[in-house]
């Protein structure tokens, strides 16, 4: 089968915007392929972190972007997915906020970008693929069939990743996650190669006082409509 005939749901947006937490439940409810892409550039960066490299050196991060093993384990049924880092179980490593600057920051390199656009296209196997990132909808996958952009207001993304941060038993300040969010978003955004913005195609959706319910059945309808 053609790769192209087998559709796909891209579900990009900012940080807290409630894009990790729809994407597993609607891949759940239509028995789909997940791709968090963004747990490929968190573990990148966790694997450079680990080995001591000048994280400035593009050259060296980008080696690392092609050697290291990155494996998805999904429990299915809307589980949380567990990353394998050559052999290591890291799923709770990479979600420090100190990862995720790591992350946003070797995501800025072209080449590591380039080096990872095998692994994303891979994904897309037979029923279908829900991909949660950036750019997804704009440049790894522009002939999805589905595409939504998600949004919320900064304060409301900045309360969600404290409660999930407070859940996993990570103390930090609600102001200086917000102020952290900000200044990711603006370099996500700023960026020279696949910034974050919503595809020409995207149905944008603001999720700030929504539930996640609301979100998922809004999102499950457009996939059904055709
Ligand atoms: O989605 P998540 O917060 O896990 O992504 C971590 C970082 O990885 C983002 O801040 C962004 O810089 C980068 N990223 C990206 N392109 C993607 C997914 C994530 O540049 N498709």
């Amino acid at each position: 089968m053609s790769t192209v005939a087998i559709p796909v749901l891209t579900v990009d947006g900012p940080s807290g915007a409630g894009k990790g937490t729809v994407s597993r439940l609607i891949a759940s409810r239509l028995g789909w392929h997940l791709l968090d892409s963004g747990a490929l550039y968190r573990a990148v960066g966790y694997a450079a972190c680990m080995s001591g490299v000048d994280m400035s050196n593009v050259e060296v991060v980008t080696r690392i972007a092609t050697m290291t093993r990155i494996v998805f384990h999904d429990p299915g049924a809307g589980g949380e997915i567990r990353v394998m880092v050559n052999g290591a179980d890291v799923t709770d490593e990479i979600r420090t906020e100190a990862c995720s600057a790591t992350a946003s920051a070797i995501a800025a390199m072209p080449s590591v970008r380039e080096a990872l656009l095998d692994k994303q296209h891979s994904f897309r196997s037979p029923p279908g693929l829900v991909a949660d990132g950036r750019d997804m909808g704009t440049v790894i996958f522009p002939d999805a069939a589905y595409k939504v952009f998600l949004t919320a207001s900064t304060k409301e993304r900045g309360r969600r990743r404290y409660k999930q941060l407070k859940e996993k038993g990570v103390m930090v300040r609600l102001s200086d996650l917000t102020r952290e969010i900000e200044a990711r978003d603006a370099r996500d955004a700023s960026r020279k190669v696949a910034p974050l913005r919503p595809a020409r195609d995207a149905l944008q959706i603001d999720t700030t006082g929504r539930s996640v319910e609301n979100v998922v059945e809004k999102i499950v309808a457009l996939v059904c409509s055709g």
